[in-house]
């Protein structure tokens, strides 16, 4: 059974001081929990500051990344660029990426593919809006998004399933919404990846806090959390990683 991650999403917060004072202060504070992983997906402004100042064990990524090598491509940063400065991570295919950037499918798979490329995790986001829930359709749709989504990219990956109306919202899918779908996801990467598929973990997001997060983590197919909003206080860092104790 993999490591439970606890993977946390800044979204467009903390200037490189706010990082600076914030990985310092998780320094007094965090104690390592037997199999929890923390990582830290950051501004890519903030990484190099993240690096030289986070606790030992500490992981750390990005948010996005450019589905090309190198070259002419104004305002990307590139995986081996990541991979350079010792980023075990990158976030692809956020929902707000695929919302504000019109990404599609087989660009998060571009992305995903330059990232296992380059030695990077990647973090592979997916999940269903209110009205397509609505209609009862949400793991079809789900599961036709991450198909897409994974074409061409190998098993060293994470799946977030991430259900839009509760990003933000502070509307919480149940445990057993999560685990729902966390099921039918780990049943398709064992059909896209066989043996391979018992390493990969398969994160729910959205709303994720220090007092739901033990009972969806405790999920048997929920192998850990993206977490925007309550990733910013260490406060609550500390509480949702010793909440998985
Ligand atoms: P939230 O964001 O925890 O603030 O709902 C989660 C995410 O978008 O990754």
């Amino acid at each position: 059974m993999p490591n439970t991650l606890l993977a946390l999403n800044w979204k467009m917060n903390k200037t490189p001081s706010e990082a600076r004072s914030w990985a310092e202060e998780l320094k007094g504070k965090y104690a390592p929990v037997d199999g929890v992983e923390l990582a830290v997906m950051a501004p890519a402004l903030d990484l190099s500051t993240l690096v030289a100042n986070l606790p030992a064990g500490v992981s750390f990524g990005a948010q996005d990344v450019s589905e090309h090598e190198a070259g002419a491509y104004t305002g990307e940063i590139s995986a081996s660029m990541l991979g350079d400065i010792g980023a075990a991570y990158v976030v692809v295919g956020h929902s707000e990426r695929r919302d504000y950037h019109h990404e599609t499918d087989a660009q998060v798979a571009k992305k995903a593919q330059q990232a296992q490329a380059n030695g990077l995790v990647p973090i592979v986001c997916v999940g269903e809006k209110l009205d397509v829930r609505e209609k009862g359709e949400h793991v079809a749709y789900t599961l036709a998004q991450l198909k897409g989504s994974l074409s061409g990219v190998g098993a060293a990956v994470v799946v977030a399933y991430e259900p839009v109306w509760a990003i933000g919202t502070g509307k919480t899918a149940t445990a057993d919404d999560a685990e729902e779908m966390g099921a039918a996801i780990h049943d398709l990467l064992a059909e896209q990846y066989g043996d391979k598929a018992a390493d990969i973990r398969v994160l729910y997001g959205g709303s994720v806090k220090p007092d739901n997060i033990a009972l969806i983590c405790g999920k048997p197919h929920v192998n850990g959390a993206l977490v925007g909003g309550a990733s910013l206080k260490v406060a609550d860092v500390i509480g949702m990683n010793d909440a998985l104790k």
